[in-house]
């Protein structure tokens, strides 16, 4: 890295003091004085995020603007205050009570929003679903969480086995055709109950450590895992938000995420309306066009997105970016995989703004580690430790490797939103802890010298090649570099000679062909540019790539598919 590749802060008055100094002043403790209950002692999320606002000079503020092809909406707190209490007594109607799991399987759309404050409300656990799930998914993820309710649509309800569900008692349906009740459940017409419903609701208060949400992320092997969030993450969502994402009342915040992913809710509900600050949700599939049209509608500020999105946006080409209005951008964060450093130079160049990589897991429940406003920026790197938080590079015997050694990504125990528990599996939580006071995290990472953290590869995903360790991401990223290439992905496949060889597949960008002149252009570049050990022996072009619903490279399915292995859980796949 050379130091000119070092990007400024561009923020003006960044709501994070200077990194070293946020660092040595900062205490979780004084984090709690932000909510009601300190003063109160009543807990609940709902009420934090949503009624307090709405008991203030915020109320009239919009705290949602929704739009898909058909919808443009928008409410204020005021008003997401009454509609969530309304579907608040429409829960308790029905019999659901705290700790109750209350799942949502639909699109986005503001019933959604509605939906996940009305649970909170009473005490009920969130279970969020991606739409796009089959019936597998949706009863593995019923069933292990015994989920006693259900918020779908009629188009989806076909997906919904609750005839095999015993527990799952509740349908709730947002749409006009509702089926007769059966000997396995009752159906309700969510319009309907929400009009029957009273405004006037008592919330249910419960303990800091009381079940929030439950999110199910896949691993390499087995089923998916419930990850189970307490009320107290908020502490962490809050902060965070504020000082990552910079939320500053006057904002419009977009954070593309869908809330099937735990970034659409701890960054796409509870962060940004924690700190009162106005949210934009827009439904419907990708376009550079559609998104580009989004942040000139509303004149988006604040835009949390992937890398997934960012790379396709920057293979459409910079000239559709000229037919919009993209001044209102001020800020710019990215999540869910690594930030080539690549698309950070692109992003300076076409937005003018930083892009801003962090770096969290489900699990995590919040941001750990990131680039901040207030902090000059390394291309490529995911940023620095959150104040408050201790991350070290450890080997297999839990010793701390010197800066710039690759290792495992650890953070030391605990933080205000670490999971509680995965759900109906012990052994399973046990294993992220076996380093005693450590959280291991499955990521290889390294730390230079100032401290930033350089990701490598999921552990699962390294590749012994000739008796090198070589981390995935490098060589991908170096790939995405040259002009050819949209996206890559690297694997190892086992070899008899060099126990691995680096096999990459590439998607191309429109106006290139597959070629042997252009492998071995891509080999030169490898070469020239990182290592000779790097070098990929095996280059497959592809028209995409494997990709989780958040846009992760699904590096273990394009190995399955190399080897002829069983591919394992594939619910998480994009179409
Ligand atoms: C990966 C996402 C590189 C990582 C909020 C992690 C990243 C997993 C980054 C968690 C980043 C996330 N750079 N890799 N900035 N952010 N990852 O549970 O492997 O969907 O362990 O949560 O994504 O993914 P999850």
């Amino acid at each position: 890295m050379n130091v000119s590749d070092i990007l400024q802060p561009v923020i003006e008055n960044p709501n994070m003091p200077p990194y070293e100094e946020a660092r040595a002043n900062f205490d979780w403790k004084d984090v709690e004085k932000a909510f009601t209950w300190h003063e109160t002692g009543k807990v609940n999320m709902a009420y934090e995020a949503i009624d307090r606002h709405a008991d203030t000079w915020r109320k009239n503020k919009v705290a949602l603007y929704y739009s898909d092809q058909k919808r443009d909406e928008k409410y204020t707190f005021q008003e997401m205050k009454y509609l969530s209490n309304r579907f608040g007594n429409v829960l308790r109607n029905i019999g659901i009570e705290k700790g109750d799991r209350v799942f949502l399987f639909m699109p986005r759309s503001p019933e959604v929003y509605v939906s996940v404050m009305g649970i909170l409300k009473v005490g009920a656990v969130v279970g969020p679903l991606f739409e796009a799930f089959m019936e597998q998914a949706v009863r593995d993820r019923l069933e292990n969480s015994e989920a006693v309710a259900i918020v779908t649509t009629p188009a989806l309800l076909p997906r919904v086995p609750y005839k095999d569900l015993p527990h799952l008692k509740h349908i709730i349906l947002v749409g006009d055709e509702v089926p007769e009740n059966d000997e396995h459940a009752n159906f309700y017409n969510f319009e309907e109950e929400m009009a029957n419903a009273s405004e006037q609701l008592e919330i249910e208060w419960v303990e800091r450590e009381d079940p929030m949400i439950l999110h199910y992320t896949s691993g390499s092997t087995g089923k998916p895992k419930g990850v189970l969030h307490v009320h107290n993450a908020m502490i962490q969502h809050y902060q965070t938000a504020k000082w990552i994402l910079d939320l500053k009342d006057e904002d419009i915040f977009w954070c593309t995420a869908d809330p099937g992913w735990v970034t659409g809710t701890s960054y796409g509900i509870f962060g940004p309306w924690l700190n009162g600050a106005t949210s934009v949700i827009r439904g419907g599939r990708f376009s550079p066009e559609d998104w580009y049209s989004t942040i000139e509608k509303y004149k988006v500020t604040i835009w949390y997105s992937a890398p997934t999105a960012f790379r396709r946006l920057m293979a459409a080409g910079d000239d559709i970016i000229n037919n919009y209005d993209l001044s209102s951008l001020r800020h710019i964060l990215s999540v869910g995989e690594p930030l080539n450093a690549e698309v950070v130079h692109w992003g300076k160049k076409v937005y003018g703004l930083n892009i801003h990589d962090n770096w969290w897991m489900t699990e995590t429940g919040g941001i750990l580690i990131a680039n901040y406003p207030s902090m000059p920026l390394k291309p490529g790197s995911m940023g620095r430790p959150f104040p408050g938080i201790e991350v070290a590079i450890l080997d297999e015997n839990g010793n701390e490797l010197p800066r710039g050694q690759m290792g495992s990504l650890c953070i030391k125990t605990d933080w205000p939103s670490m999971m509680r528990k995965i759900w109906k599996n012990e052994e399973k939580f046990k294993e992220y802890f076996a380093i005693p006071g450590w959280y291991i995290s499955g990521d290889l990472a390294s730390m230079d010298e100032d401290g930033y953290v350089w990701f490598g590869g999921r552990d699962d995903d390294v590749i012994m090649t000739s008796g090198e360790r070589v981390g995935p991401f490098e060589i991908e990223s170096k790939l995405v570099e040259h002009p050819a290439v949209a996206e890559a992905a690297v694997i190892g496949k086992p070899d008899e000679v060099r126990g691995e060889i680096i096999k990459a597949f590439v998607a191309l960008k429109d106006g290139y062909t597959e070629s042997d002149e252009l492998n071995e252009d891509l080999r030169r570049h490898v070469k020239e540019g990182l290592a000779a050990h790097a070098v990929p022996r095996e280059i497959e072009v592809k028209d995409s790539l494997p990709k989780t619903r958040s846009g992760k490279i699904m590096r273990r399915v394009l190995k399955a598919w190399e080897l002829g292995l069983p591919t394992g859980d594939l619910s998480t796949m994009e179409d």
